[in-house]
């Protein structure tokens, strides 16, 4: 049994989560519920593999080994059921990199983007930063989540310019894990229309049970060719600060020119210890994760117990993936600027579902803590709304 109650404090350790605000605003007491990485250690084997690694005291340029091609083949065959070959992987040192990188490449300046709100922000403020327009199919999210088809279709009908989605799935901040006939649905109109899919993944491995995530590889072979997949251990195996990615690329003439790009950006080489956490997560760190969603999805029910009591009239539902409760304070009434004040004056940092566009009144509460944390941060939101008189 690995161990996810144990409380580490991570204030100055150049923590995104806990020291962004600690040090800037000199917040002493914030507990930090909002970046998505976890407050878990990793898989033993992954810290060890890097202790190792250091040890050896030499760190030259790398090559991706063999190694660590063959755990992501044989991760996205065990747990994704899909075939992966080693001159379609592209390792990456982030996500986001390779959105910025596949955008460019592949959408000229008067071409556009489509994303479908709520949704990461990257996603439409990187291809924005490039100038690239973007334009907005947003999901349908009542009386459950579900990509707006009709819509898509007219939209790309009627503006032959678009030549992009980027597509989370599972989806960060919805929290739903698509199935295989949604995903076919999907295919079946961007392939009509010449779309490259952008898959981000990078939630994949966080699926609860029964539920099993369906990659965008593995819909059906013939839309292959127009598909990109996003993925990486990081948000699984909570390894974030040592960027590593990859971009599984089917089609040979986009990965080939992708890599060029990579290259000549300067990712010619990646960090060190992002090979061996890959390859020994990838590796040995199969019932971690198990054991690590189990608490996970604890957390998520005792926090939809802890809202109906406290506060019953959030409207929060169990995600299907991911680790990222989404919550709707409207009800509520409270301020724009609520996150501000929970952070400043409640001393918790929730994320402002804003960012994430079309979701006034939303905030995004990470539940990768432990229990101990959680419990903390929400008595501080529900006292904290007590104050200021919120609570009706
Ligand atoms: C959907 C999604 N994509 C990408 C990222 C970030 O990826 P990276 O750190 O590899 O750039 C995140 C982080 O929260 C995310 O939720």
């Amino acid at each position: 049994m690995y161990d996810f109650d144990s409380v580490y404090s991570r204030v100055g350790t150049s923590s995104t989560k806990w020291d962004r605000y600690v040090s800037r605003y000199h917040l002493e007491d914030v507990i930090a519920l909002w970046v998505a990485d976890m407050d878990f250690k990793c898989p033993p084997e992954v810290s060890e593999a890097i202790v190792h690694r250091a040890e050896h005291g030499i760190f030259g340029y790398t090559d991706p080994s063999d190694e660590c091609l063959n755990a992501i083949i044989s991760w996205e065959k065990r747990h994704h059921q899909i075939d992966v070959r080693k001159e379609n992987i592209v390792l990456t040192t982030g996500v986001v990199y390779a959105l910025y990188t596949l955008v460019e490449q592949l959408v000229k300046k008067e071409e556009k983007v489509m994303v479908m709100t709520p949704v990461y922000p990257p996603f439409f403020n990187t291809p924005a930063s490039i100038e690239r327009e973007v334009v907005y199919c947003p999901l349908i999210l009542e009386p459950e989540v579900r990509i707006d088809l009709e819509k898509m279709e007219r939209m790309l009908k009627e503006d032959a310019s678009i030549k992009m989605l980027i597509f989370c799935n599972p989806h960060n901040p919805v929290g739903k894990s698509w199935t295989k006939d949604e995903l076919e649905e999907l295919l079946e109109i961007t392939n009509r229309y010449d779309l490259i899919v952008v898959s981000d993944e990078i939630h994949a491995d966080l699926v609860f049970e029964p539920l099993q995530h369906v990659s965008m590889l593995g819909v059906n072979e013939k839309f292959n060719q127009n598909v990109v997949l996003l993925g990486a251990p990081t948000k699984t195996f909570n390894l974030a600060g040592m960027k590593i990615s990859y971009a599984l690329i089917p089609n040979q003439d986009i990965c080939s020119e992708f890599a060029k790009r990579a290259k000549a950006s300067g990712l010619s080489s990646i960090n060190i210890f992002g090979f061996e956490a890959l390859s020994a997560a990838y590796t040995y760190g199969d019932q971690w994760l198990k054991e690590c969603l189990a608490y996970i999805y604890d957390n998520m029910v005792w926090l939809k117990k802890f809202l109906n009591e406290q506060l019953p009239l959030c409207r929060y539902e169990v995600p299907e993936s991911t680790y990222l409760a989404w919550v709707d304070f409207s009800a509520y009434e409270v301020p724009d600027n609520f996150a501000e004040i929970l952070k400043f004056e409640g001393g918790v940092e929730l994320q402002d579902g804003r960012g994430f566009k079309d979701s006034e009144g939303f905030q995004r509460i990470n539940c990768a803590c432990p229990r101990e944390t959680l419990v903390k941060g929400m008595e501080r939101v529900v006292d904290c709304m007590k104050k200021k008189n919120w609570l009706k």
